[in-house]
């Protein structure tokens, strides 16, 4: 029996911008500036087939370890998108989000962030959550910390409580993770989130990413069996 249900919640691992730059003689940003216009893309498709949750992987808590140039150039393609594609962004009705440790971004980005977040959370479409300054791990820890400033009894944690106060904690779970690229890793993406999430990997150079490849990995997944642990028999779609 196959789950040919739609995925709600989609999160993409967009690697190969430095690779796609090299192959062709150019710097490292041109692969990071071509890979900003694929998000787009894939940003706009999803929203348009009616995905509830997209969660894009911009920039990991280890990328600040790149060369400052580069971090600055990350960083300016950010607010760059941010601030030119928002009222776009609120027109479709999504609601913007940003996950990630966002204390370690600059006052500016922080307050265009806040903006972006304020302006579209009215909006009822799908829900678009750049992770920026993110990883798995960070945000783990950063979620059992709430948890304590909150005084959450430890008698009283389970794993819903823990799952909504992370930061994805008003996401559907993940159904799907796509990594462009090559690689075959999570890299501290969603680990929590992505317990029972189908994974698709792809050699695509993310600033070769189509639209076209994004609706094929929507289609390989609706053709996968998902057990989430139980018997095959117990499946009920
Ligand atoms: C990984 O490629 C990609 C990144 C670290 C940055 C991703 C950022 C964008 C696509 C642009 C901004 C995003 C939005 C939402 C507008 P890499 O540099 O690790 O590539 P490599 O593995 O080939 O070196």
């Amino acid at each position: 029996m196959k789950d040919r249900s739609f995925p709600k919640h989609i999160g993409i691992i967009m690697d190969g911008n430095g690779r796609w730059a090299n192959i062709r003689g150019l710097p490292r940003v041109e692969g990071h500036r071509q890979g900003s216009h694929r998000s787009k893309d894939v940003i706009y498709a999803a929203s348009d087939i009616g995905l509830n949750a997209l969660t894009l992987y911009a920039f990991s808590s280890e990328n600040w370890k790149r060369p400052e140039d580069e971090v600055s150039v990350l960083m300016q393609l950010l607010s760059f998108y941010i601030k030119a594609e928002i009222p776009h962004i609120f027109k479709k009705g999504i609601v913007f989000r940003v996950i990630g440790d966002r204390m370690k971004l600059s006052k500016d980005i922080r307050a265009l962030i806040e903006q972006a977040e304020l302006l579209t959370s009215g909006n009822s479409g799908m829900i678009l959550a750049i992770a920026i300054s993110y990883g798995g791990r960070d945000e783990i820890v950063r979620t059992v910390r709430k948890l304590w400033e909150k005084g959450i009894k430890l008698s009283d944690l389970d794993e819903d409580i823990f799952t909504s106060n992370l930061d994805t904690g008003e996401l559907p779970p993940v159904d799907l993770i796509i990594r462009t690229g090559g690689e075959e890793r999570l890299s501290n993406f969603l680990i929590w989130q992505a317990a029972y999430a189908e994974l698709y990997f792809t050699d695509t150079l993310w600033p070769d990413f189509t639209r076209e490849e994004f609706f094929f990995a929507l289609h390989n997944y609706t053709q996968r069996e998902r057990r989430f642990g139980a018997a095959l028999e117990r499946i009920v779609f």
